[in-house]
């Protein structure tokens, strides 16, 4: 994992404001589509969205899927969708990824931005590694545990969001949590031990999720967010999509440590999957 530091100044003085985009499954053709639903284009339509929302954004964070097809132009393609946007995009790897392309791809390009921990006034974020190359299910290994401690220490007046791809706690949909952060049980105890870490934030399960930890020595807020593109149904044992609507997730990060969240979809019906469909 890349590990690298950046500072930033805050637009607004009374919160860090993140925009979380996530499962964006774009092909490197835009015409791709994913179930019936052109990913381009509504990774577009959650875009104007954005835009149209006029929030004084700090950072964007994409936690991953970015690429459905592994090419270097579906990348290409999330930089070209996102640059109108007037603000930094870090980024971490989920299991449809290539992380080494997707670094190559990225990288360099602005409002790409490379770093891994992100420091703020009162805050700091930090980007992981989740994926095992090749499975869809995650796994944080030691040296990203040593990555929080060492950020942690380095700036232990600081709050702490981490982000990532996958989601270290079960979501109530048997089919879906096959795929989990496979230590996810030891990641919430490791991490719960820094009274610094305040929120968890996580993409993989193209879904809202917002609950709250409640570590042995403070709650933390844990959050995940709907894809750019499909939806899959909540608490649902078997593999199934929901008609909501792409769309993305807005978080002020206050001086006091709170966390203010929500999340915005597209309005209508325009990208509503195929019905009859098993799997993905
Ligand atoms: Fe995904």
């Amino acid at each position: 994992m890349r590990q690298a530091k950046i500072h930033y100044p805050t637009k607004s003085e009374n919160h860090v404001c993140i925009v979380q985009i996530t499962d964006t499954h774009l092909f490197g053709e835009p015409t791709g589509e994913l179930l019936g639903v052109n990913t381009n284009d509504s990774l577009n339509a959650v875009v104007a969205l954005i835009a149209k929302n006029s929030h004084q954004t700090d950072a964007l964070l994409a936690t991953g899927d970015i690429s459905q097809d592994y090419t270097p132009q579906s990348y290409q393609n999330f930089i070209q969708s996102i640059s109108g946007l007037q603000a930094p995009c870090h980024f971490s790897p989920g299991n449809h990824d290539e992380w080494q392309m997707m670094q190559t791809q990225l990288a360099a390009s602005a409002p790409m931005a490379s770093e891994n921990q992100i420091i703020f006034d009162n805050w700091q974020i930090l980007l992981l590694n989740s994926t095992i190359p090749k499975k869809p299910s995650g796994y944080i290994e030691d040296s990203e545990f040593a990555f929080i401690e060492r950020a942690i220490h380095q700036h232990p007046e600081k709050h702490v969001l981490i982000a990532m791809h996958h989601n270290p706690v079960k979501v109530d949909c048997k089919w879906l949590d096959q795929h989990w952060l496979q230590n996810g049980d030891e990641f919430l105890q490791r991490v719960s031990q820094y009274s610094q870490v305040k929120g968890l934030l996580w993409g993989h399960i193209h879904q809202e999720f917002d609950r709250t930890f409640e570590g042995q020595h403070h709650p933390i807020r844990m959050l995940a967010s709907p894809s750019t593109c499909i939806q899959f149904t909540p608490r649902s044992n078997h593999f199934a999509l929901d008609g909501l609507q792409p769309g993305y997730r807005l978080l002020e990060l206050k001086a006091d440590g709170s966390i203010y969240s929500t999340v915005y979809r597209v309005q209508g019906d325009r990208f509503s999957p195929e019905n009859e469909v098993s799997g993905y």
